[in-house]
């Protein structure tokens, strides 16, 4: 085994008290689990990208179980310090962050393994990992930049997938996913309409894609606002949803997608209500909507969009809407939590 002469390291743990007002993570200093197996890999942490996710399941709040007091999160970038004596495709120095979902490797496998819910994540300075679930991270990126890929990044990735070039996607929000989906749309030659609850939200990201100008949509002063974007689009609708609103803005979704279209159902951002699906399943038939659901990405995807990226060479810096200490976590998560961001909230270590 190369070996580094760390033992410990520092984590934040859930508290698992969901009083309001109350510490929601704990730092803790804790062993790492050394000797490495032989075909572990040790990465020394530089920077951790939160989701709303972190901040739901610190809120008590994810819609799947997780385990007890377990470590947030599931973005970052780190560099190999150590790896085990049968590690093949990994050497120190490498730069590289574990897959979200650690059973899902070529996307075929049958069971599911979330960082920060099923398993421990990655909101600590070291982390060990098995060397079949880490990815390399683009070289030319700065560790802040990196750290979004994982799942924020592989998430938009997966949630475009089959658009093309001129087709027009709707994008719902100017959260993380949100904001690298728009990039990568603007990057492949594909219209993006954005919606938000905020004028003020829409319009900085006017100004920032002035050219050809973005369509937007303000989806809480405007309720029916799959008819605005039906409106947008000449009464035929968009190619593909990214969907974050869930049971709250999918019949809506369905509405304003053309027949045969996509919709991408990621996130569930809205009050998760069976009773606003009474539409969904003739809505679904009747408009021939391809409605997929969206686990992040597999390793190969992660792969493919490390690739990708590299091949631009596009920087991601702009996504970042702000940068705390790793030591201010807990900040970090409540600004999530109240929504304040426009794109990616990123700590530094
Ligand atoms: N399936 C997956 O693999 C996967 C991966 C990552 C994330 N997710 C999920 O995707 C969603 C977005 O995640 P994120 O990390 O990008 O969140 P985020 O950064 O916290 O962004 C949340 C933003 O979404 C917008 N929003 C809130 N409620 C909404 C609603 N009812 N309908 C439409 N937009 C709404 C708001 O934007 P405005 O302030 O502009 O209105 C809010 O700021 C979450 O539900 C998350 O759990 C899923």
């Amino acid at each position: 085994m190369s070996s580094s002469r760390v033992t410990h390291r520092r984590a934040f743990r859930r508290t698992d008290d969901f009083t309001p007002g109350t510490s929601k993570l704990k730092l803790v200093t804790e062993p790492l689990p050394l000797p490495l197996s032989p075909t572990a890999v040790l990465l020394k942490i530089h920077a951790v990208a939160l989701n709303y996710r972190d901040a739901n399941i610190a809120n008590g709040q994810n819609p799947w179980p997780v385990m007890p007091n377990g470590i947030l999160c599931n973005d970052a970038a780190g560099e190999v310090i150590a790896v085990g004596n049968k590690v093949k495709t990994l050497v120190v120095g490498d730069r590289a962050a574990p897959i979200t979902d650690t059973e899902n490797i070529s996307g075929r496998e049958t069971r599911r393994s979330w960082l920060a819910a099923d398993e421990d994540g990655v909101m600590a300075d070291h982390i060990a990992f098995e060397e079949r679930v880490l990815c390399k991270l683009p070289e030319y990126l700065d560790w802040l930049d990196a750290a979004m890929i994982p799942c924020a990044g592989v998430t938009a990735w997966s949630a475009l997938k089959g658009v093309s070039i001129g087709q027009t996607v709707l994008i719902q929000g100017t959260g993380g996913v949100s904001v690298f989906a728009l990039k990568l749309a603007r990057a492949a030659g594909i219209r993006a309409i954005l919606t938000s609850s905020s004028d003020e939200k829409l319009c900085q990201m006017k100004m920032k894609y002035s050219s050809p100008p973005i369509l937007t949509v303000n989806y809480s002063q405007t309720p029916k606002w799959d008819q605005e974007v039906l409106k947008l689009t000449d009464g035929v609708g968009v190619d593909i949803v990214v969907e974050n609103g869930g049971t709250g803005s999918l019949v809506k979704s369905l509405r304003c997608t053309r027949r045969g279209g996509t919709v991408s159902q990621v996130g569930y951002l809205s009050k998760q209500d069976p009773s606003d699906l009474k539409e969904l399943i003739p809505t679904l038939i009747d408009r021939r909507i391809n409605l997929r659901g969206i686990n992040a990405g597999s390793k190969h995807d992660m792969e493919d969009f490390c690739a990708a990226l590299s091949a631009s060479g596009m920087l991601l810096h702009d996504l970042i809407d702000r940068v705390f200490p790793f030591e201010q976590a807990e900040d970090a998560v409540e600004y999530v939590w109240q929504g304040k961001q426009i794109g990616k909230i990123v700590l530094r270590l």
